[in-house]
């Protein structure tokens, strides 16, 4: 989403229980991979269940100007023909990654290992993330920076080498992002890539690197065995292959969390991910109360998915271990609104990584608990959110500074405040959940164009 338009401001009202089941849409943390991988593979590459949204769709167009074809076949429905390693073409032009994150740094990885030159660019938020942690990397493994904005950051241009240099690296941060792009520049290196991580983070390119053929080790590492040492064999034959994409459990948060603070609410989601790097979330919800039962776990597309009943409840205030925030770290907007409505003080720790995702979400989530009443600390990278065991005065007006999880968050807290929740601007919601708004109006919920009246 380039965002070139007016702001559009949406607000939720208070309203009557939700109940219902859903499907969320596919996850996009695998929705990228499977469009990257097809690009990387030899032969045809079939996605069901792709998220369509903003994201994923830029991801897309960036994998076709690199020379695969690309085909939607229906809903969700794609089929990539892939160049194989080493056989990607120049871009014509810029590759927009709009709001995308993910797929503009998974791709810097792919392109800083491969012999292409292409230049990147994005929306104002992907203007201002850092893109040196993916630079620091893949300049070691042979890339070259043609041009870069200030600070290393988009737009940029990236020239990739004839063979990449396989190196080990020490992730600086916990960063899934960092981890994947060594490793797709690594796939066309003559040797071994190491990764190794400090606490693991989402497993998703190690686990699609297995599938579309590649050897790959993971071995437990680091204190206490939290951190993972991944290793990869480059220059694999990858051969096109099924990719079946589960249901995102970082969308699926907030239809949960609304159905836990909208009362008498009973909603299932079905078919989400449980990857256990994935479901922070779910573990502190319970941990604060919360009634969700795992139903129907099955094996879809090699990961455990389930149906989550969930029912609303009283939550009380909890710690939140700073381990655990590569488990649930886009979770964070919407587990302080759930805060909001707890008995007691909720304490989340080591989120200093939320201040570089879409927007700086610990400002941006601050400034809409404080907007609706809501009592707040940080100290350092700490938040502390002091909920009544009631809900909030709500009423005020929230900043979403371009961020999908900023605008779902808040309107989701709207849902059960005693007064209207508006977000500045819905617009950005198309980038992960473009259904969010049928979604939930097809729960019960009251979500309407424009401010509060
Ligand atoms: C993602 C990794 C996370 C997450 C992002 C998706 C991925 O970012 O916030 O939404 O698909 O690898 P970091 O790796 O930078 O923490």
């Amino acid at each position: 989403m380039s965002h070139d338009s007016e702001p559009q401001p949406v607000t939720a009202h208070p309203a009557g229980p939700l109940t219902g089941a859903l499907k969320p849409p596919g996850d996009k943390s695998i929705s990228h991979r499977a469009m990257i991988f097809g690009l990387l593979s030899v032969g045809e590459t079939r996605v069901e269940g792709l998220l369509e949204g903003d994201d994923v769709l830029r991801t897309a167009a960036a994998v076709k100007a690199l020379g695969a074809q690309v085909t939607r076949e229906g809903e969700g429905r794609w089929r990539i023909v892939g160049v194989g390693i080493g056989g990607m073409q120049d871009p014509d032009g810029v590759l927009d990654f709009g709001n995308a994150g993910t797929g503009s740094r998974l791709m810097m990885g792919v392109v800083g290992g491969q012999p292409v030159t292409a230049t990147f660019d994005g929306d104002a938020s992907l203007r201002k993330r850092p893109m040196r942690r993916i630079l620091d990397p893949i300049l070691k493994m042979g890339a070259e920076v043609v041009s870069e904005a200030e600070g290393g950051r988009v737009p940029l241009t990236l020239r990739g080498p004839r063979e990449a240099i396989p190196i080990r690296y020490e992730l600086p941060v916990a960063s899934a992002q960092i981890k994947s792009a060594v490793l797709l520049a690594g796939l066309n290196a003559p040797g071994t890539t190491t990764v190794i991580e400090k606490a693991a983070s989402r497993d998703h390119t190690e686990r699609m690197l297995r599938l579309f053929g590649a050897d790959v080790s993971v071995t437990p590492s680091g204190e206490g065995g939290h951190g993972r040492t991944v290793t990869l064999t480059g220059q694999p034959t990858l051969r096109g292959t099924d990719v079946i994409v589960p249901a995102d459990p970082s969308s699926a948060a907030f239809p949960l969390v609304a159905a836990l603070i909208v009362p008498g609410s009973e909603v299932t989601l079905r078919g989400v991910m449980m990857n256990p790097l994935r479901t922070g979330l779910i573990t502190t919800l319970i941990e604060m109360g919360a009634d969700i039962e795992r139903l129907d776990e099955r094996e879809e597309g090699g990961e455990t998915v389930a149906d989550l009943r969930v029912r609303a409840s009283r939550l009380h205030g909890v710690e939140v271990p700073a381990e655990r925030a590569p488990s649930m770290i886009d979770e964070y907007p919407i587990l302080a609104v759930a805060a909001a409505f707890a008995e007691g003080t909720t304490r989340m720790n080591g989120l200093h990584e939320l201040r570089v995702k879409e927007s700086d979400r610990l400002a941006a989530v601050a400034a809409g608990l404080a907007a609706n009443g809501v009592g707040y600390d940080i100290e350092g990278d700490d938040l502390i959110v002091t909920g009544k065991g009631e809900p909030p005065v709500g009423g005020g007006t929230v900043a979403t500074h371009l961020d999908h999880r900023i605008a779902m968050a808040f309107l989701v807290m709207g849902l059960a405040t005693r007064k209207p929740v508006t977000v500045d601007d819905g617009a950005m919601i198309a980038t992960s959940f473009p259904s969010f708004r049928p979604t939930m109006l097809a729960l019960g919920a009251r979500i309407e164009d424009g401010a509060a009246a």
